[in-house]
């Protein structure tokens, strides 16, 4: 048995949750049903307080209730951070000004209270850049604003390349740029805003046709995956955009991947984590708000998020 503890989610707007798919609203489900007290949050609403006399993270929160098949949020206080046991920060991407202000403002709860994902991490990953920390894994890839390099590239990986914006997420932005194609020179002008901008431009891989395979890592360990196959005629697996799920396995060399890329994941306090995986090659690190759990439940037959939430509540008792 565990004792009820206060669960603290800094996110995006509860009525943006849909109920059926969204992996937040498994966690909140998963601890709500654990007994734990749940407490909604925007990253506007989190300050820090810094002086002789008192240093504490609080937030105007609201705590979280069952609504029938949903949640509804009931009237807001201001709490101390400090004194909830675990911070579930699941706010969407972008990762722009104000959630890296949000991560240097969580920078107080350290040794306080666990924080999923750590914000140095958050702040230190962008989910593409992350992914270069891993050679051995990765297909060719260049993060670059030249355009003259970006072009070069693709005709050294053989004329077929796919271009991603750096802060992207859900597909948005994520192109397939053939040599030769009437419209390559203006997508990339497009997205290095004519060569002012970093994009990713990296080798195709064929086998994103069978799909795009989500890992869901915890605390390093895999805790299972589904499969997104892209739409007909469609390049990106997104859920999103319209890509179907599958259940999946893992084959060795991709066990093997997420064990070497989990360890470093651990260490670097990303606890909670999502890898894209076309063809054995690992394409995308999602940290800031990884969904799939939902999906994954769903073909496992039992609650996944429950996982997620028995972990924080023996990470909180065990340190
Ligand atoms: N190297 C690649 N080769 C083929 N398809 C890719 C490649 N990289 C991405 N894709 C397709 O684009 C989709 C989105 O790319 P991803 O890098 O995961 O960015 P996002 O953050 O938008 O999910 C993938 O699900 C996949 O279908
Ligand atoms: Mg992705």
């Amino acid at each position: 048995m565990h004792a009820a503890m206060r669960f603290a989610f800094v996110m995006d707007p509860l009525e943006r949750l849909v109920p059926d798919k969204d992996t937040t609203f498994g966690f909140i489900h998963a601890a709500l049903e654990r007994g734990h007290e749940c407490l909604h949050m925007l990253i506007s609403d989190i300050e820090r307080e810094a002086g002789a006399e008192r240093a504490a993270v609080t937030a105007m929160a609201r705590p979280i209730v069952r609504d029938g098949s949903t949640f509804a949020a009931l009237a807001t206080s201001r709490v101390e951070l400090g004194e909830a046991d675990v911070v579930f920060v699941r706010k969407d991407p972008p990762f722009d000004a104000a959630y890296g202000y949000a991560t240097q403002l969580l920078e107080g709860l350290r040794g306080t209270t666990l924080v999923v994902n750590d914000p140095r991490g958050l702040r230190d990953a962008n989910e593409k850049l992350y992914a270069l920390e891993f050679p051995r894994w990765t297909p060719r890839t260049l993060v670059t604003s030249s355009r003259e390099r970006i072009h070069a590239f693709v005709a050294e990986v053989g004329g077929r390349a796919v271009i991603k914006p750096l802060s992207g997420a859900g597909g948005f932005g994520v192109m397939a740029v053939r040599d030769g194609d009437t419209n390559a020179r203006a997508i990339v002008d497009f997205l290095t805003l004519e060569g002012q901008q970093l994009v990713e431009i990296q080798e195709f891989l064929p086998a994103v046709a069978e799909g795009d395979k989500r890992v869901i890592v915890l605390d390093g360990e895999p805790l299972g995956a589904i499969l997104r196959v892209p739409a007909k005629g469609e390049l990106r697996a997104n859920i999103h955009v319209g890509g179907s799920v599958e259940p999946t396995e893992l084959t060795p060399r991709e066990l093997e991947l997420v064990r070497d890329v989990g360890a470093r994941l651990k260490q670097d306090g990303l606890y909670f984590v999502g890898l894209d995986l076309i063809g054995g090659h690992l394409t995308e690190v999602n940290v800031t708000s990884p969904t799939g759990i939902r999906e994954l439940s769903r073909f496992l037959g039992r609650d996944a998020s429950a996982d997620v939430i028995a972990w924080a509540e023996r990470k909180v008792v065990r340190g």
